[in-house]
Parts: structure tokens; sequence; C-alpha cells
């Protein structure tokens, strides 16, 4: 403990500060500090020759580092970065590949912040997108061009929860030279390992199953090392690094994914089965045992979406419901819904709403821990009224 200064104002200060404690704490303590302290010029000389590991929270901090680690072990992944949010994350992935004149293949179903960054930001630094509709007749050689450089898909879409068959098109795109990167947010590696098929990156928005509670805004990046060591520089030099307290609430979070995932796919699956016979309900979407065939475990997701068949009732369910609230995101251990028209979609025209069937009357639930019991009957009583 150091004790310094027969002044107050200098006491006050420095008291009690006491960073080398000794004590081993159970759980990783919050490295809460923007900077680390060196005990001489030789300690910085070190650093920068590679042997230290910490100089400035931006750089690197070791809250940060858990995070990243255990991802990246999770999905048998070699190295990891661990960024602001799911955003900061795949822009760090995307610019680790890309550069000017280079062209990106994506699903045509993609979530729409990555649709916009592609669209929006790194188009105005010459690169361009491509989405395909990736069905089963489609070969991607057909859409590469001499400047495909990446092909970007997710492992579950949003909100129509489609799977497509990633092994296989991992397979065709590395057949052509590309790189790939996966979106695992809605699957989590408890359910695939995107890797494991030939993914050179997989990315996370860890606000989601990561952390799981809803409390924290970040994202994860893994892949082969030197893929991982240029995207953190990109994190470090765009300033998108990720705040230790952030990484610990999500790292904290981490811990329970499995029991987490298990539970909320189980009732997941009861959801769909009880919406699948709702006379409300006209259609409902949730993987098939088919499609998710490759998925590590007999698991289809903890994510449901249905449409009202009759969409006037929509303003009417939403108001009905009582403890499962209206939330514009997912994955928290409590039953939620959105409503992806008015929130995530809504840039989308009548046109697209139908050719898509991201309609008024689509509902995504997001689905939690709860006894299964209390979430159909709540789930029963709004589409009653
Ligand atoms: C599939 C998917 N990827 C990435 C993101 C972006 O993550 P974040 O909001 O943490 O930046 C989201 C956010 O909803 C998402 O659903």
């Amino acid at each position: 403990m150091i004790d310094v200064g027969e002044r107050f104002e200098t006491t006050t200060v420095h008291i009690g500060h006491a960073p080398l404690r000794q004590a081993e704490s159970k759980s990783t303590p919050i490295y809460q500090t923007s900077v680390f302290a060196f005990d001489s010029l030789e300690e910085v000389e070190k650093y920068y020759a590679g042997e230290g590991e910490y100089l400035y929270t931006r750089n690197g901090n070791p809250n940060q580092a858990e995070l990243a680690f255990a991802v990246a072990r999770l999905e048998q992944a070699e190295a990891g970065v661990s960024a602001a949010s799911g955003m900061g994350a795949i822009m760090a992935g995307l610019l680790s590949i890309l550069s000017p004149g280079d062209h990106v293949l994506a699903s045509h179903e993609i979530y729409g912040g990555t649709y916009a960054l592609l669209q929006k930001e790194l188009s105005r630094f010459g690169i361009e997108l491509e989405c395909i509709v990736l069905d089963e007749g489609i070969h991607l050689a057909s859409r590469v061009r001499p400047t495909t450089k990446l092909f970007f898909l997710e492992t579950i879409t949003n909100p129509l929860l489609t799977v497509v068959d990633l092994p296989s098109w991992i397979r065709q795109a590395k057949e052509l030279g590309l790189f790939v990167m996966v979106d695992n947010t809605f699957a989590t590696p408890y359910l695939v390992q995107p890797i494991t098929f030939g993914a050179d990156l997989v990315v996370h928005s860890g606000t989601k199953y990561i952390g799981g509670h809803s409390d924290v805004t970040c994202g994860v990046l893994v892949g082969s090392r030197p893929l991982i060591e240029r995207a953190t520089e990109i994190v470090v030099n765009y300033g998108a690094s990720l705040s230790p307290f952030e990484a610990w609430l999500a790292a904290r979070g981490l811990k329970t994914l499995a029991v987490r995932m298990e539970r909320q796919c189980d009732n997941a699956r009861e959801v769909a089965r009880f919406l699948q016979s709702h006379p409300a309900v006209s259609r409902v979407y949730y993987p098939s045992q088919e499609a998710t065939s490759f998925f590590a475990r007999p698991k289809q997701g903890a994510m449901v979406s249905f449409a009202l068949r009759d969409e006037s009732e929509i303003y009417e369910f939403y108001r009905a419901l009582d403890w499962i609230q209206f939330v514009p995101s997912l994955a928290g251990v409590e039953t939620s819904v959105s409503h992806p028209v008015t929130t995530s979609h809504r840039a989308f025209s009548e046109e697209q709403r139908q050719a898509t069937g991201i309609t008024m009357g689509l509902v995504r639930i997001s689905v939690g821990i709860e006894a299964i019991d209390d979430i159909l009957s709540e789930l029963g009583r709004a589409l009653g009224k």
C-alpha cells in the first residue's frame, strides 16, 4: 500500500493506491485503467520490443485479452481481438482483408449494419459489394470477378432465421481462393464453429449471446494469427477498442453460454411448435433439423420469428404483451420480441417487404431461459387478444 505525502492534497491522490497487491482474486479483476505504469525506461523499451503486454488500454488491456482469448478458444481459432461493438469487430475483420479495388460477395440476408458499412462507408474507399441469394442452384464461381477477395455470410440470418449449408458454401469459396468471413452471432460457438469448416474469420456481436444479459455492447473477431494481428492494428488505429468494464461483463456472461444456449434452444423449439399450431399465426420461421444438420449439437438456435395471419392485429399484439418486453435487440436471458419492419428493416420499401417476407405482421422472438409454460402462456394470451 503506497503511503505518500505529508500534505492533504497529495495524500488524497496517492493514498491506498495498491496496483501490485499480491492477493490472488478468484474472478478476474477489472483493469479499469486507461494506461499502464512502467518502472523504468528499459521496461518501455521491452514493451516495444514485444516483451511486455500492456501500455495503453486502446492498444490492449487484460480484460479485452481475456474475452478475445476465450471466444477464440471456443471457436477453435488461433487468435482473437475484441472491439467496442459487433460493428467495430466486423469493420476490423473486413479491413484486415480488403483494399481499394476489391470486390466482396455477400449473402443478401446480412445484418443491415454490415450492409451499411460495406455499401455506404467502404464503397467510398473503392470496395465494392455484391449481394447474392444463396440458393442451391447458385454457384459462387458464376459471380466471382478477378477482384473478388471475400465471401461474407451469417450462420443464422436475421430476422427470417435462414440457415444455408455453411460447410458447402465455405468449401466453394475456398476453392475459388476467396477469404471467408462468417458472422456467427445468432448461432454462437456452442452450436457451430465455422473455423472448423475453413472460415478465415468469425465475428460476433458480443452484445448478444456472448454477453447474454443485454448489459454490454461489444464485438469479438477470431481467426488465424496473421489476420488477427492485422485486425488488432485496425481496432487500435481506428479507435474501436473495447472498454475494460464492458470486456469484463462480456467475459463474465460468456461463462454461462453453454447452459443459457441449451435452455434457450430447448425453449425456442417449444415456442416454434406452439406457434405452428396457433390459429392466429400464418407462418413460423425456425430453422429445420435438416438445415441445421451440420451444427455441432441437435439444436436449431434460440430465435423464432412468425407472421400474424391478420397483420392489422400487430399493434394489439405488442400492446397485449406484459412481461415479455419489446426490444430491438436479442439474446438476453429474458424472452423479448422485436418488430423488424419498424426497427432493423425500416429502410425497406413495401416492395422489398413483400419480396422478402419481412412484413408488418412479422414478429421476431428472442427466447429466454424462463419456464417454458410461462413463455407459452404469455405468448398465447397476447395472441388471443
Ligand atoms: C448478426 C449481427 N451482426 C452484427 C451486429 C452488430 O453488432 P453491435 O450492435 O454489437 O455492433 C448485430 C446487431 O444486431 C447483429 O444482429
